[in-house]
């Protein structure tokens, strides 16, 4: 069987990315499991995070490896968390669900995007990266015990269920993560740079 090295710390996306993986026989490792450590996120963007992760993993294992640096953007928050969607829960998502629900209240604006920018760099430092983006609301409360992060708060357009009520079935056929992947298996879509690696 093929292995990837999944470029996260996440035991959520690792999940995702071996649900994604298994149907085309690839086995997803995580980084853990190989004793790498993560870079800091020093990139401002999502795709630049991306690749520095992927970059790193890739050139110290030797082997290919995926990296998704991926975040909640909320309208009446001006874009926020985004990239600091991780640093912005700090943990207590409960806590982080309630100030975006007052946030969404107080603007009257609901509309929420979650973005992925998946990178797959090869040991000599190449790396092709892709975006997917879901579009949807955030929900006036808390709903479903499936999923990580913000899975909760997040109603994707075209349903009335949250990604953790959707649960992972449904969730890896439409979101964010899903989509960018679906970029990196098919070589099409939004590669930042050329077809031959953006850097
Ligand atoms: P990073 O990509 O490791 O910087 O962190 C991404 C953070 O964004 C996660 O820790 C979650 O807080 C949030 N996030 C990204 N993707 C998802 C998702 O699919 N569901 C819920 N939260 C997510």
């Amino acid at each position: 069987m093929k292995r990837v090295l999944i470029a996260t710390h996440n035991a959520g996306k690792l999940k995702e990315f071996g649900a994604l993986l298994a149907p085309l026989g690839i086995e997803a490792v995580g980084a853990g499991a190989m004793g790498l450590t993560e870079p800091d996120e020093t990139a401002s963007d999502f795709a630049g995070n991306a690749q520095l992760k992927a970059r790193a993993a890739a050139v110290a294992a030797g082997m290919p490896a995926l990296a998704d640096d991926s975040g909640l953007c909320v309208a009446a928050l001006g874009g926020e968390p985004g990239v600091l969607s991780a640093r912005y829960a700090a943990g207590d998502y409960p806590t982080a669900f309630a100030r975006i629900i007052a946030a969404c209240g107080a603007a009257g604006e609901w509309r929420a995007r979650f973005v992925c920018a998946l990178c797959l760099a090869q040991p000599d430092g190449t790396t092709a990266t892709f975006i997917g983006q879901a579009d949807g609301v955030i929900a006036k409360a808390p709903r479903g015990e499936g999923g990580f992060g913000y899975d909760a708060v997040f109603v994707p357009d075209g349903y009335e269920k949250t990604y953790a009520e959707l649960g992972g079935a449904v969730k890896d056929t439409i979101s964010h993560r899903a989509r960018a992947f679906a970029q990196v298996v098919k070589g099409l879509g939004s590669s930042c740079r050329s077809a031959g690696g953006d850097g």
